[in-house]
């Protein structure tokens, strides 16, 4: 297998990166021409259809005394830190997904790791990367906190001689990033829109829009894919949006520039954050007459977020059915799933990630430069991308999907 070929470079390397200690390995340019919206951080190819993933992670519990918790793996005698990882928080099983993957991947060969969690605090995460950088490794990859606050650490690092490998999320507005790991966004909130869309009957279905964080750019990516999706069907009267005057008011508008969704984002962020998402539902909830509730359609933006949202909703009296979408196939909305508390989730395979990761990795501890199928803008340059499908999952499918897959076990789960 090429993965595993590419673990066994990487321990030669290793080995051998102890009498190089040289560490200059050649920039990876992006190739082709710049994306378009100048400010917009949009990839170049976008892969709009679902498609299959592979079966992965499982999701460790969250740990409790988690502050910026660092943990180097036992490693062989004669090997050196050649990778350093960093990423945003413990606090949510998305990250502890990855966590968890990255250390399957690169300590069953012996190689030693070192991942530091920034716990949300981007002074946090620059100390990091600098500890990091103390301890001589070659390779940065690095999942932002905040993309653009990020920059300054990624500008330390090309300092260094370091390549930055941005993880997930895209680091903004600095050259000092040599290549992008990530899923299709876009898609993830095509699925998401494309759930709601295809359950709504009828016209003046109402609409309740949420969004990730402001600082990650994701949150801008997966809202868009969204709205390429839901727009038309506002515009048709099919919804009509409930809690967002700025989305309302952009209506008729098929795109947004990123200035517009700034805007929109501004208004319905859960931050990322359950008790944000809780907050806004609770707002926007007792905000609305009546009759606009009934049977409802919520666009949220991730797992943490949806079950917070879906249970604020299903508590209130006047929500006879409620559509609720996710992201991240966490655990817990699994089982929320298979009870019928969230109606969808997006499944994004972490070990792909983590795999072309360590493959880009290994590409540029080589001195090579990693294949790249995409790029991102990232306000400042195009940098060279990989990206990794999604699929779309909900109780028709989580069994066949997430289970017959063995990305999780059926004893993980009740009622299914
Ligand atoms: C990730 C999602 C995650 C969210 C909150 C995004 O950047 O792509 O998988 O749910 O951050 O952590």
């Amino acid at each position: 297998m090429r993965f595993k070929g590419a673990v066994l470079t990487l321990l030669a390397l290793i080995t051998s990166s102890i009498l190089a200690a040289c560490g200059s390995t050649p920039t990876a340019v992006p190739t082709a021409a710049p994306t378009a919206a100048a400010t917009a951080a949009t990839p170049a190819a976008t892969t709009a259809a679902t498609t299959a993933a592979a079966p992965a992670a499982t999701t460790a519990a969250t740990t409790a005394a988690a502050t910026a918790a660092a943990t180097t793996d036992a490693a062989p005698a004669n090997s050196t830190l050649a990778v350093g990882i960093v990423l945003p928080t413990k606090d949510e099983p998305r990250w502890i997904q990855d966590e968890t993957r990255f250390r399957e991947a690169l300590t069953a060969a012996g190689y030693q790791v070192e991942i530091l969690f920034s716990q949300g605090d981007s002074a946090k995460e620059k100390a990091n990367v600098e500890a990091l950088l103390t301890k001589g490794i070659k390779v940065l990859i690095i999942c932002p906190q905040d993309g653009t606050a990020a920059a300054a650490a990624a500008d330390e690092a090309r300092k260094a001689g370091v390549k930055v490998i941005s993880y997930d999320r895209l680091i903004r507005e600095t050259d000092a990033v040599d290549y992008y790991v990530t899923f299709d966004s876009l898609a993830v909130g095509a699925n998401q829109a494309q759930y709601l869309v295809d359950n709504a009957k009828g016209t003046g279905n109402p609409l309740y829009l949420y969004a990730g964080a402001a600082s990650d750019n994701n949150a801008f990516l997966f809202f868009e894919g969204a709205w390429k999706v839901l727009q038309p069907k506002i515009a048709d009267g099919t919804f009509v949006i409930k809690n967002s005057k700025e989305a309302d008011a952009l209506k008729a508008k098929a795109e947004l520039t990123r200035e517009e969704q700034v805007k929109i984002i501004g208004q319905v962020t859960t931050d990322w954050k359950f008790d944000v998402a809780k907050k806004h539902a609770d707002g926007d909830l007792t905000n609305a007459t009546a009759a606009d509730k009934g049977t409802v359609f919520i666009l949220a933006p991730n797992d943490g977020t949806a079950r917070a949202i879906a249970d604020t909703f299903a508590a209130d009296k006047d929500v006879k059915t409620y559509y609720v979408t996710g992201q991240d196939a966490e655990k817990a909305s699994v089982q929320y799933i298979i009870d019928g508390k969230q109606s969808m989730t997006v499944f994004k395979d972490v070990r792909v990630e983590v795999k072309d990761a360590i493959e880009a990795a290994v590409s540029m501890l080589e001195g090579k430069t990693p294949t790249s199928t995409s790029k991102y803008n990232n306000g400042k340059i195009d940098v060279p991308a990989t990206q990794s499908p999604v699929i779309s999952v909900d109780k028709a499918n989580v069994k066949a999907a997430l289970i017959d897959s063995n990305y999780y076990q059926a004893s993980d789960f009740t009622g299914l």
